[in-house]
């Protein structure tokens, strides 16, 4: 299943291996034939880069799209970088059907129950494939391991990989990052019981796993205790993911945010004296970005004096487009920011400025001028944008924080804290986040921007490499 030319660049025995469904560079094919590469950032990235050059690392990735499947074809690859070439229906069945629409829709409680899930032969097809993907990681990782070395496993794509690897290569310390939230045992238990048991049993062959809070680390052992009876002796930590404090205070300082800040300004208009909420995500169905959008209608519905006072800047870039409810999902973004803009805009005011268009250093530019960041996701493993806001901020910034992000376990004391399903509350809350004194909200962000960037993402890497090679 996996085509063998397909090795991008391999070293042959390995001691820190990284596996993860994307990997940290994709490539794109051009009408002319060249691939363009285009490299990736992230904790893994840093993680990997602590370690060294010398530190024979290798990372094993999926590929992901026509472009890294021409790269693997060609034998064109980067230094320590694996690609594997599923067969496309494979993994399109693995990604979108099992691990994007069922087990993130587990985890981050998105199903609307009375019709869904509903788990039959499509599903049991999709989860054949889930194993024969999860099944080609474990291989390739057992083929490129040296004697002993270290495997991180990263999050719900490849939750059998440990087991299965361990079944391989009994020498090897094997463990396993979760990046998302871990769901309650009673909807985890909505999965048919046989992949609920072989989901918890795949995950417990590795000697440890990860998760980003205390939170999401305690409803795996429920859901371990009500399906197995117990987590069978591995061990379970936990590592909250920070921001980047270095690499965020240099990137966002320059030329090219610059201008996308004098173009944000342009377009906020009324000579800087207008409030600005921000908001940056994907465009993810967790996100809770039309529930945001509604408690902004509401502020300006309740709260009249805030017409022509403040411009909600929402960028919401495109994910997981192959599947029709992110599609929906998307369309109903604009449907709403546009029906907001009609209600209330004026000639010299648009009261939603959306953003679809991917755009680093826009996103940079948003974080530095905006007084208020809405952060409201339905469920988050632990949202990166609340840690990066503080830590960008030019003037400080109030954070409107759901309750259900991971980042409220580290963030929560001095951020304006909302239940995510709460319009009202959220339209109260960014109300309050708008009249906060600048002085408190100076020093919240301070504090904030502190505990954002306690944990460095290489710190956080190094720190699980430490842990599972611990004797
Ligand atoms: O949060 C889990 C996660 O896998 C992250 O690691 C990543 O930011 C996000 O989902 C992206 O998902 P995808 O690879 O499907 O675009």
């Amino acid at each position: 299943m996996v085509s063998e030319a397909s090795h991008s660049v391999t070293r042959a025995g390995a001691q820190v291996l990284v596996a993860s469904n994307r990997g940290p560079v994709t490539y794109s094919l051009g009408d002319d034939g060249t691939l363009d590469a285009k490299r990736g950032g992230g904790g893994l990235v840093s993680g990997l880069s602590a370690i060294g050059d010398d530190a024979d690392a290798l990372w094993v990735c999926s590929a992901l799209g026509e472009g890294d499947r021409e790269a693997v074809r060609r034998g064109v690859g980067e230094p320590g970088v694996r690609m594997l070439d599923i067969d496309a229906a494979v993994h399109a069945d693995a990604y979108n059907g099992v691990a994007n629409s069922v087990l993130w829709f587990v985890h981050h409680m998105l199903y609307q129950t009375p019709l869904e899930p509903a788990f039959g032969p499509e599903f049991r097809a999709q989860w054949a494939s889930y194993e024969a993907y999860n099944r080609a990681f474990a291989e390739a990782l057992a083929e490129s391991a040296g004697p002993g070395a270290a495997v991180l496993v990263q999050d719900y794509h490849l939750a059998l990989v440990p087991g299965m690897l361990r079944e391989l290569r009994a020498d090897l310390r094997i463990g396993h990052f979760s990046h998302t939230p871990w769901a309650p045992v009673d909807y985890f238990r909505m999965l048919p019981d046989d992949i609920a048991e072989r989901l918890l049993r795949g995950m417990l062959g590795a000697d440890r796993l990860g998760f980003l809070t205390g939170r999401w680390a305690d409803a795996f052992t429920a859901c371990c205790v009500a399906v197995l009876g117990g987590t069978s002796g591995t061990r379970i930590g936990v590592h909250g993911l920070g921001a980047d404090a270095d690499f965020l205070r240099e990137r966002s300082r320059r030329a090219d945010v610059e201008e996308r800040l004098a173009a944000l300004r342009e377009q906020i208009g009324g000579d800087g004296t207008r409030k600005v909420v921000v908001r940056v995500d994907r465009t993810e169905l967790s996100k809770n970005i039309v529930r945001g959008l509604h408690a902004y209608r509401l502020l300006l519905d309740e709260r009249p004096e805030w017409r022509e006072r403040v411009v909600h800047v929402a960028f919401a870039y495109p994910s997981r487009q192959d599947l029709a409810v992110y599609r929906d999902y998307t369309a109903e973004v604009s449907r709403v920011a546009s029906a907001i803009n009609s209600a209330y805009g004026t000639d010299s005011w648009m009261p939603v400025i959306l953003h679809v268009k991917d755009d680093f250093a826009r996103s940079l530019a948003a974080y530095r001028l905006a007084d208020v960041a809405l952060v409201n996701p339905i469920r988050d493993g632990m949202n990166l944008v609340a840690k990066e806001v503080p830590v960008v901020s030019d003037e400080g910034c109030a954070l409107v924080l759901s309750r259900e992000a991971g980042a409220f376990e580290e963030l929560g004391d001095d951020a304006l804290v909302v239940n995510p399903y709460d319009v009202s509350g959220t339209a109260q809350a960014l109300h309050t986040a708008l009249t906060m004194p600048s002085a408190e909200r100076a020093e919240r962000t301070k504090r904030l921007a502190a505990s954002a960037t306690s944990l460095p993402p290489s710190q956080w890497f190094l720190d699980q490499l430490q842990a599972l090679t611990a004797p």
